[in-house]
């Protein structure tokens, strides 16, 4: 079925249209089975593939009711905030016109603006310096320790863009012991320097190839300490 614009969200459309993309959402939260979330996906214009999304959704199911963070919203929020019913889910988003657009599709999302000083090109000079990669969080992101951490924003794909060199720091400080950490596009040099630094080659589990961009899971027994600064 071709959708004209799968990220006009769930409040515009035709009835039929939105009782599909509400259905859909509802199974796969409901039934995280890989037909069902690659159905949720193409109706409405998830980046992350089948594969991807189901490594995730086992990981949350796995951790009944867990904290979930997800840095990044996206079309897939609904996705995981279904599917986490019961437990915490919280999303981190630095683009403000992105924030209203899907947060306006659910009152019941929690998320925060956040602010990304880094710069893509001075990545080499800030991986050695994890207290420049500390930055301020709401309490409702700092007092929690996180069960499944979703690493999928900010940008980082030109020079201008501030990278995830933040997200994926703090993700090392923020997790619970054991925690599940999701990370995509680690097929680009910064977010596997990154990666291999703060949550450890040795925590690697799997990693789920794709056009789109690679998605690593990392197994962490033992968070990060904290840096002052
Ligand atoms: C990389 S996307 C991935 C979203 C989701 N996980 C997915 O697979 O579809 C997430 C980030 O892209 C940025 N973004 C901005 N405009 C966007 C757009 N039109 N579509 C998707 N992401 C956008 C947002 O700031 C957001 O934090």
């Amino acid at each position: 079925m071709a959708i004209e614009n799968p990220r006009a969200g769930l409040a515009q459309g035709s009835f039929p249209r939105r009782l599909l993309l509400r259905s859909s959402l509802e199974l796969s939260s409901l039934w995280p089975t890989r037909p069902a979330i690659a159905v949720m996906r193409k109706l409405h214009g998830v980046q992350l593939t089948t594969a991807q999304l189901s490594a995730v959704a086992a990981a949350v199911r796995k951790r009944a009711r867990c904290k979930l963070l997800v840095f990044g919203l996206g079309n897939d929020s609904l996705f995981w905030l279904g599917l986490n019913q019961g437990g915490v889910t919280v999303f981190l988003e630095d683009n403000l016109e992105w924030f209203h657009r899907i947060t306006k599709r659910s009152k019941k999302i929690t998320a925060f603006m956040v602010k990304y000083d880094t710069r893509l090109c001075d990545w080499r000079s800030l991986i050695e310096s994890p207290a420049s990669l500390n930055m301020a969080l709401p309490r409702q992101v700092t007092d929690v320790s996180w069960d499944v951490v979703l690493v999928d924003a900010p940008e980082g794909w030109r020079a201008r863009s501030p990278g995830r060199m933040k997200s994926i720091y703090l993700t090392s400080r923020l997790v619970s012991e054991p925690a599940d950490v999701f990370v995509h596009d680690c097929n680009r040099v910064i977010e596997d320097a990154h990666c291999s630094k703060y949550l450890g080659e040795e925590n690697l589990v799997a990693e789920i190839r794709a056009p789109v961009g690679y998605l690593r899971h990392y197994h962490i027994t033992t968070r990060s300490p904290p840096t002052s600064g």
